[in-house]
């Protein structure tokens, strides 16, 4: 049994299909899934569809770094009113992406008001992190002590490790993990404790080999779990049990 840890089934290239989705998921062996909001309109939307599939299908309330230039007083506002009246899982996906040209100084600010806002309602962070490990390394060591914190499509390499794992991340591994340029990416698993590992599709994005070029789904998580199993030298059946429980234990499911 696998559990996918980031998902946006909200995505217009899943949502029309979602019977078939959640029945492809099944036969892969996924039955547990998490899917994310990244700002009022997706976490709304994520919320319902975990309503619709409760056991199954879990949600976050979160604010993207991406689309920080669109969020006033009013969007984050209703974020912060959908995380509390909507039972979500953790707050996310929040955190800093220095890929895109979105205003830096905003992310920032934006991501601290979400470690404040999990804080209250004492919530666990899936955050995401895209050419920002050093700041995204000091903001949670200086505002997220006492929660537990993902580090979703983990990224920052086999240097990172030691230093998130301080802080007591847990490292979620997703598509790239199985791509013929993701050597750097292996080597940090290879480094990661067992215990703190998680898998994920990111799905519609990053679909993983040998579906690449594909829209990824949920049921693919199987390619990246099968793939963490050969670089960790233990049995599928061992990893997607481990990555199972850490996942349930960190979302408190
Ligand atoms: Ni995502």
């Amino acid at each position: 049994m696998l559990f996918d840890t980031h998902c946006h089934l909200d995505d217009e290239r899943l949502n029309g299909d979602e019977a078939a989705v959640l029945k492809k998921a099944e036969e892969f062996g996924v039955i547990t899934m998490v899917t994310i909001g990244t700002d009022e309109k997706t976490s709304a939307a994520a919320a319902e569809i975990a309503a619709r599939h409760p056991g199954k299908i879990y949600h976050t309330v979160g604010a993207h770094p991406s689309d920080v230039d669109r969020f006033g007083e009013t969007e984050l506002a209703e974020i912060e009113k959908l995380a509390g009246e909507t039972k979500p899982k953790a707050i996310g996906e929040i955190g800093l992406d220095y890929y895109h040209d979105s205003n830096r100084q905003k992310q920032v600010v934006v991501f601290e008001r979400m470690i404040t806002l999990a804080k209250e309602l004492s919530l666990p962070l899936v955050i995401h992190d895209r050419d920002a490990h050093e700041d995204i390394y000091r903001v949670l060591a200086a505002k997220a002590t006492g929660l537990k914190i993902l580090m979703h499509c983990y990224s920052a390499g086999a240097e990172f490790v030691d230093r998130f794992k301080e802080l007591g991340c847990v490292f979620s591994i997703a598509g790239p993990v199985t791509f013929k340029n993701g050597q750097s990416l292996r080597d940090a698993v290879s480094k990661i404790p067992l215990d703190r590992l998680v898998v994920e599709t990111d799905s519609p994005y990053l679909t993983p080999e040998p579906k690449r070029g594909k829209r990824n789904e949920p049921a693919y998580v199987k390619y990246t779990a099968e793939k963490v199993a050969e670089v960790k030298g233990i049995s599928f059946e061992e990893l997607a049990d481990k990555t199972t429980q850490n996942a349930k234990k960190f979302f408190n499911i």
